[in-house]
């Protein structure tokens, strides 16, 4: 008898699931750029990690955001263009470039090394403008650098840098996490700030009729930050055509729990707090509809993942490659999936080395860690459309738990496009397989192609991935019964399984 009832509504759509919303994020932090994406020492003329390059060019990932976080409030994007031996080296306020480096920034990476590594990756870049010790010039001034096609000092600095073309670059974040280290500002102080800098930044639009840009602003998990900042912003003399594309929030989970430490009972703890993404994604999507709509703001998650005690600033915010985190990266997807009406582009941190990084790399290798195996699992449903699906699954509660959280062991998102219909399980129970039924309305499985696939059969949850096991990981080919029109699937404990219907 099945565990779990999933069923596909096969005929309700919620929206289309962009794209972005495999989105990724890159900081000057650790060893995230530099080691990480590229190296002086590098074989490549450019500098650039070709084993990572490769892997991330795999994953066809479709946006990646720099320069930080933290760091892009004390970026001045001037000091890493130009001749590399003629950039100055600075102190960089919050993070070291490795674990026995000092706090300094060689902008030896800048603009140009960022855009050109978007360009071999094949991803659209996105920058974050420095509004905390920034201007609305310098802002301005860099969407000139990237984007103009005119005869300014600019432009042409540009071009001798090495790129005639403008970038194009669509993407600009005005801010980070501005109500902390983006210069602790209150909600009506950062939305003044954003109203000044989109004022520059958005009239530079004007001059580059080819090139739509996309403004961003940076939110809070404490919703009403947001709705202050809202009523704000909307309070100009512009009424609601404001220029605000997107607000952001960042959640990360785990921080009380590092992985091989842990029991079961604080992986259903650690996988309840990645589920709260829902409700974060839900309130922050009230506060636009309060003033706008999510059809004209529509809602970034800009940095979330895993954040483990272990990963700390002395060691630049690296800890383990485990199952379990990518058992919540799959928890997490489902969730942006059944929310594919209000979210326009999620962002996991950090791309390489750093947090809940996808790649890992030493001095010689790189290799995929097993939430790249779950992004590559849930790849077919980027661009579809998402469809609803209910779960009838058992729950656990969560031991002596104040807020009676109940943490559901069985998790399904699904989308269609033309011909397929793909739906992805998670078994979130880390103790005990499930026999999960799953059927789509209005569909004759008998008629059907069915291909399936499963991940981490044969790992514990704090299984963790390095150099040589690092394949070990990857999907294994799940069987799947057809039976009075439902699919029967056996998932062990904590595993994804990714089940395509053509
Ligand atoms: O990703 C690490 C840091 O987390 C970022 O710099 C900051 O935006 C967030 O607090």
């Amino acid at each position: 008898m099945a565990n779990a009832r999933i069923t596909v509504h096969t005929a309700a759509g919620i929206d289309r699931i962009e794209p972005e919303v495999h989105g990724h994020f890159s900081e000057h932090l650790g060893r995230c750029i530099y080691e990480g994406l590229w190296t002086s020492d590098s074989a490549d003329e450019g500098g650039f990690r070709e084993d990572v390059v490769s892997l991330l060019s795999d994953l066809e990932i479709p946006v990646l955001r720099w320069p930080g976080g933290c760091f892009a409030d004390d970026y001045h994007w001037e000091d890493g263009v130009g001749p590399q031996e003629e950039r100055p080296r600075r102190r960089n306020l919050f993070w070291a470039q490795g674990p026995e480096e000092l706090p300094e920034e060689s902008n030896a990476f800048g603009t140009d090394e960022f855009l050109e590594l978007c360009e071999r990756i094949g991803t659209e870049p996105y920058l974050a403008a420095n509004v905390g010790s920034g201007d609305p010039q310098e802002a301005a001034d860099w969407v000139e650098y990237c984007n103009y096609d005119g005869d300014t000092e600019l432009a042409d600095r540009r071009r001798e840098n090495g790129h005639e073309e403008p970038y194009g670059v669509k993407y600009w974040g005005l801010g980070n996490e501005n109500w902390g280290c983006g210069g602790q500002m209150t909600p009506e102080q950062y939305a003044r700030e954003y109203r000044r800098y989109a004022t520059y930044v958005g009239t530079m639009d004007n001059l580059m009729l080819d090139h739509e840009l996309e403004l961003i602003a940076c939110g809070f998990e404490g919703h009403e930050w947001n709705r202050r900042f809202l009523e704000e912003v909307n309070g100009s003399p512009w009424g609601v055509e404001f220029p605000l594309d997107h607000l952001t929030l960042h959640h990360y989970y785990g921080r009380t729990m590092n992985v091989p430490e842990a029991d079961e009972e604080k992986y259903d703890q650690f996988l309840v707090e990645a589920l709260e993404m829902e409700d974060h994604i839900e309130r922050i999507a009230a506060a636009i509809n309060a003033v706008a709509t999510t059809d004209d703001i529509g809602v970034i998650i800009d940095e979330w993942g895993s954040w483990h005690p272990e990963a700390t600033a002395d060691n630049g915010l690296e800890q383990p490659g485990t199952v379990l985190d990518a058992l919540s990266a799959a928890a997490v997807l489902d969730v942006f999936n059944d929310h594919s009406d209000v979210l326009t582009m999620t962002n996991i941190a950090q791309t390489v080395n750093v947090l809940q990084c996808l790649v890992e790399t030493d001095e010689d290798d790189a290799w995929a860690r097993p939430t790249y195996r779950v992004f590559d699992l849930y790849a077919p449903h980027k661009g579809n459309e998402a469809v609803q699906t209910s779960v009838e699954t058992p729950t656990r509660g969560l031991d002596g738990d104040d807020e009676d959280r109940e943490l559901p062991l069985v998790g399904a998102s699904a989308s269609v496009a033309d011909d397929e219909t793909y739906v992805t399980v998670t078994n979130l129970d880390c103790r005990e397989r499930k026999t999960v039924d799953v059927t789509l309305e209005g569909m004759d499985l008998d008629s059907k192609s069915i291909d399936a696939e499963i991940l981490f059969e044969d790992h514990d949850p704090d299984a963790e991935v390095d150099a040589d096991n690092a394949e070990e990981f990857t999907a294994e080919e799940l069987d799947v019964a057809v039976d009075s029109g439902s699919l029967i699937a056996e998932l062990p404990a904590s595993t994804v399984a990714g089940i395509s219907i053509r």
